[in-house]
């Protein structure tokens, strides 16, 4: 079976890194068609359009879509593209490997973050030169879909249930609702739950992040709090994601552009190549997914490495260390 996959690497270090990631898919046992298509602040720069529609209807019939990162256009980019793959979680693993400095070595978590609504649903309004107002948009039926896929997760991991993170005691209808949904959810499926308000988290998180381990939440306090975890497994360089559809996914690292240091050949490739792990789980060969992830632990383990984890090394080198990690 070969997969049709859309490849995106957009602005900045994307350009970087996802050809980095092709090149290790490209030494995998499974066959991939790949579709390169363009997105981002350059597109928009040229067309006055971020999201060209072919891009679009590309990520919307491929079996997986791997993109790189939008500057400017990041919003204009990534929002339609992840409703393009029906995608209602964003999954985002925060773990500190062996070798790399991290400020909690201890820091083993996923998020499981919504990925439809909330803030991010695009109801902005400039009433008048003084206010501007947003719509939060929580419904019951993203909450339930959300919360079905992390009792699966949890089944899946083999742990004993989440957390759900919130702040229901001052948005009370949106949270409420949110809160209510996914733990009633979980009670049905006998899945276990603890809830801590996302103030609270972010210290928590900080202090001992050991006590965390599926960690279900609405969508800005994903993207926010799995920033934060990055900061206490030793950066953005690491953190993959996978925004998981129906029919299919959308897999991206979690930074962004990078502009401070795009187009030195120096970025870190392993939050995209982890992303592409993902990708291959999720098109079911978990054997190979897990042989990328060893590949790259044993890199971030021995080097080389990259500047932003102490090390010297370029995107390539990593890269090529990754690719004979695998041949071996
Ligand atoms: P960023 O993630 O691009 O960079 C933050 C810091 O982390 C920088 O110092 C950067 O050098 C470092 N960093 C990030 N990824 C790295 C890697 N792979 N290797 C080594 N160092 C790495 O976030 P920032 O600076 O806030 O945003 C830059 C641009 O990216 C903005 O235009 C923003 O809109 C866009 N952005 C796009 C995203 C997307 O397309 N999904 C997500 C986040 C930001
Ligand atoms: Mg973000």
């Amino acid at each position: 079976m070969s997969y049709e996959l859309t490849v995106i690497p957009g602005d900045g270090i994307g350009q970087e890194v996802v050809p980095a990631a092709i090149r290790v898919l490209e030494t995998l046992d499974v066959d991939f068609e790949f579709h390169e298509a363009d997105a981002g602040d350059h597109v928009n720069a040229e067309t006055g359009e971020a999201l060209p529609q072919e891009t679009y209807e590309l990520a919307a019939s491929t079996d997986a879509t791997l993109f790189g990162a939008a500057g400017e256009t990041a919003a204009d980019v990534i929002l339609p593209l992840r409703e393009a793959v029906g995608s209602f979680v964003n999954v985002r693993p925060a773990k500190a490997y062996p070798g790399v400095e991290a400020v909690r070595p201890e820091t083993d978590l996923v998020f499981l973050r919504e990925n439809t609504e909330g803030v991010y649903s695009g109801h902005e309004d400039r009433l008048t030169e003084d206010v501007s107002t947003l719509t939060r948009v929580v419904t019951e039926s993203a909450s339930r879909q959300l919360a079905e896929y992390a009792c699966e997760f949890v089944d899946e991991r083999e742990t004993d249930g989440f957390t759900v993170v919130h702040k229901a005691n001052v948005m009370r209808e949106t949270d409420g609702l949110f809160r209510d949904t996914v733990t009633a959810v979980a009670d049905d499926h006998g899945v276990e739950t603890d809830e801590v308000l996302m103030d609270a988290f972010a210290t928590h998180v900080c202090l001992d992040p050991e006590q965390f381990d599926v960690v279900v939440c609405p969508n800005l306090a994903g993207d926010v709090l799995s920033d934060l975890a990055a900061g206490l497994v030793g950066g953005l360089g690491l953190l993959p994601s996978a925004n998981v559809g129906p029919d299919r996914g959308l897999f991206e690292p979690v930074h962004g552009t990078a502009p401070d240091i795009a187009g030195e050949g120096m970025a870190n490739p392993a939050a995209a190549i982890l992303s592409a792990a993902l990708m291959v789980e999720y098109l079911g060969h978990d054997e190979e997914g897990a042989a990328v992830r060893t590949a790259v632990e044993d890199v971030l383990e021995n080097g080389p490495r990259t500047p932003d984890l102490g090390g010297d090394a370029s995107t390539e080198d990593v890269t090529s260390a990754v690719v004979d990690r695998l041949s071996n």
